[in-house]
């Protein structure tokens, strides 16, 4: 099954022309370049609505991981929908400001947060942060005394759950740097009134990211729950509970679960429960409202291999390069082109810099476009200067309607800040 054949998403091809939603993409291409990326409003504004559809019994606060996407307009249109945000940085922190954020609604995880940064979630009154060690606490309670402020605390727990999904995205397991394990943040939450400052309140667990079924989230969250039985029981009143996020989406052959059955998992599980449930969904929000669109170079045949070289690299999208991603590759005019099985690979310098190995692609001619298909999410938010090359340029698309919401870097903006010392000339 192609994306193009899922159930919510706005790209598709009007005769024979790429489209998203009303706009043709090479329309878009011809004035932008590449390599771009571009986000239909609709299918992100849907993904999210899905997932506030299929919890409306519980009206949990939906906090979308900005670090999937961070662009200003895609994180304004999900704020106009209501969103609030799972924060991770100082600038995530001023990007959530920028866009009029509600702070009730923002909650701020990571392992390192600098003083800094807590210093100024504390000023702008977010909801919670998310605590991932009791050094951490105890630097928020001091922070905190020091400005004479009362803050409101989850621990991030590890359930110790090995999810099934790539290593580098599984996060709920002991042997990972994520999160506080059971018997110290039991002792934590026993022994709360050492933190003069803060309230710890909540329980937070996020096990991993791009996890198509169900039942890890199940474990991790009964287990979780159990934990907050036995806390209860103890006299700790638990007010949020924060279930990360993790939901996985389609890129090539998952049957992912969809917002309803992820909520007819974990409803009943939480049914009669006092707290306020908290989510953190990222991919699932925004990952099926990206394409990136790719210009070919030319083909090489070294005699062992065909490789189509694109100007696109791994700087652009890393997420093939990092966790071995698949993303659907489709021209962005469909002809009767016959296939050629080739690796579409990238002008840097790494034999890692590939999109797809031994793939059967439309053997476009050189000069015509690729778009790859389901990268809204973790692509150019993980995005990099690499080979001194400029960040791609970001569109969005709303109806007919399109605007550029993200300049492509130019080499001044490259080498702004970088200085040559005297000692050196
Ligand atoms: C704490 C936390 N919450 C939420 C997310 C979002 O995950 P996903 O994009 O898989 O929903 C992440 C991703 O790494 C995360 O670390």
């Amino acid at each position: 099954m192609s994306m193009l054949s899922h159930p919510i998403h706005d790209f598709h091809y009007k005769q024979t022309d790429l489209y998203c939603e009303g706009v043709r993409i090479s329309s878009i291409v011809k004035k932008v370049g590449t390599p771009l990326y571009i986000y239909s409003h609709n299918t992100l504004v849907e993904h999210y609505l899905k997932i506030v559809e299929a919890f409306k019994a519980v009206d949990p606060i939906i906090c979308f991981a900005m670090k999937a996407n961070s662009n200003l307009a895609v994180l304004k249109a999900l704020v106009n929908n209501g969103a609030g945000f799972d924060i991770v940085s100082g600038g995530e922190l001023q990007k959530a400001r920028m866009v009029k954020a509600d702070m009730s609604r923002v909650v701020y995880a990571s392992v390192g947060k600098t003083d800094q940064e807590i210093m100024d979630a504390i000023k702008a009154g977010i909801l919670l942060f998310n605590v991932e060690s009791q050094p951490e606490l105890k630097n928020i309670d001091r922070i905190a005394g020091k400005m004479k402020k009362n803050v409101q605390v989850a621990l991030r727990i590890n359930p110790d759950i090995d999810s099934p999904t790539h290593d580098k995205i599984n996060t709920g397991s002991l042997k990972k740097k994520f999160g506080i394990d059971l018997a110290t943040a039991r002792s934590i939450f026993l022994n709360q009134k050492s933190y003069k400052r803060l309230h710890i309140n909540g329980i937070h667990i996020h096990i991993g990211s791009q996890i198509t079924k169900g039942e890890p989230f199940v474990t991790a969250i009964k287990k979780t729950l159990s934990f907050i039985d036995a806390l209860e029981a103890s006299g700790v009143k638990v007010e949020y509970f924060d279930i990360g996020g993790g939901l996985g989406i389609f890129y090539k052959d998952e049957n992912p679960q969809t917002a309803h059955e992820y909520a007819s998992k974990v409803l009943p599980l939480i049914k009669g429960r006092k707290f306020r449930l908290i989510m953190e969904p990222g991919r699932f929000i925004v990952g099926n409202a990206g394409v990136f669109v790719t210009k070919k170079l030319y083909t090489k045949d070294n005699g062992v291999k065909k490789f189509m070289i694109v100007d696109a690299g791994m700087n652009d999208l890393v997420r093939p390069s990092m966790y071995d991603a698949y993303h659907e590759i489709i021209p962005l005019k469909a002809s009767a082109a016959k296939k050629i099985t080739c690796d579409v690979v990238g002008p840097i310098c790494e034999s890692g810099d590939v999109f797809a190995h031994d793939r059967d692609v439309a053997d476009i001619q050189d000069g015509e476009y690729l778009a790859l298909l389901s990268t809204g999410a973790y692509g150019y938010a993980m995005s990099s200067n690499y080979n001194v090359r400029g960040r791609s340029a970001e569109v969005m698309v709303k109806g007919n309607k399109w605007a550029v919401v993200q300049d492509r870097e130019v080499f001044k903006d490259l080498i702004r800040g970088s200085h040559i010392p005297e000692f050196v000339t």
